[in-house]
């Protein structure tokens, strides 16, 4: 992974134009690391990378999600559990041999804030699946809200549980994660993206309950800096 030559993998953010994916790219941009917004449509696609620019990003482009991510080192996923799998399959070619990390949160509208699983017990199950074995599928950022992303000068407290079947491809987005000030935790297989994937309804809730915008979560327990 050398796409700025320092080491850091050029990143497509693939549903960048929407609020998670938006607010990573940004971060990432803010970080010196080279993104290419992705989306299904290019007048969008350019709007949200004109948006990270006027935000503080540099390196920013934009392009639709295929393109992104054949350009791309490393991939995110960033659109709604209703589009993983059109989506998936827009990329599924040009991802083969990447990482692509899955944001997917399996929400099913209206009841958001109830936990419901898809069959393959989570949504990075069924990326993995959908993408084959040749893609390394790892799962992550599904307890950062994107309201804290939209601002660079505003510090990130909440953890990040990465999960994934291959160790180097999570310690590769633990690393990644830290590039942005995000304390990350390798946290097992990909099976256990269940655990981060069920807690956002959770977050929700909490959210809707105590008046919050943006609750995430914080390992206790740990040394500081042993992440
Ligand atoms: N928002 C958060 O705070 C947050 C936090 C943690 C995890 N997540 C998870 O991250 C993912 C993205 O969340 P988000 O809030 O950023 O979503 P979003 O803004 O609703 O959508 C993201 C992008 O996905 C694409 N998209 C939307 N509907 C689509 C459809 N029917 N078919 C294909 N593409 C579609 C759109 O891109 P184009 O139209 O440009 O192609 C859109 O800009 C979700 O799975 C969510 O659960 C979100």
């Amino acid at each position: 992974m050398d796409g700025d030559g320092a080491g850091l993998p050029t990143i497509a953010v693939v549903g960048g134009s929407g609020a998670l994916g938006r607010g990573l790219a940004l971060r990432f941009a803010t970080a010196g690391i080279k993104v290419l917004i992705g989306s299904r449509d290019a007048t969008r696609a350019q709007s949200a990378a004109a948006e990270v620019l006027a935000s503080g990003g540099a390196g920013v482009e934009a392009y639709d999600n295929a393109a992104a991510a054949r350009l791309a080192d490393l991939i995110i996923v960033s659109v709604p559990f209703a589009a993983q799998t059109d989506t998936l399959a827009q990329i599924r070619d040009a991802a083969r041999g990447k990482i692509v990390v899955d944001t997917t949160v399996p929400l099913v509208p209206p009841r958001v804030m109830r936990v419901q699983l898809p069959p393959e017990g989570s949504a990075a199950r069924r990326a993995q699946n959908l993408l084959g074995p040749e893609t390394r599928v790892v799962s992550a950022f599904q307890n950062i809200a994107a309201a804290h992303l939209a601002d660079p000068r505003h510090p990130l407290e909440g953890d990040v549980l990465v999960s994934g079947d291959d160790a180097e491809a999570r310690e590769t987005v633990v690393r990644l994660a830290g590039t942005i000030g995000l304390r990350a935790w390798q946290a097992g297989c990909l099976d256990n993206a269940v655990v981060a994937e069920a807690l956002t309804s959770v977050l929700i809730f909490v959210n809707k309950r105590y008046g919050f915008d943006g609750a995430g979560i914080r390992l206790c327990g740990v040394r500081s800096g042993q992440s």
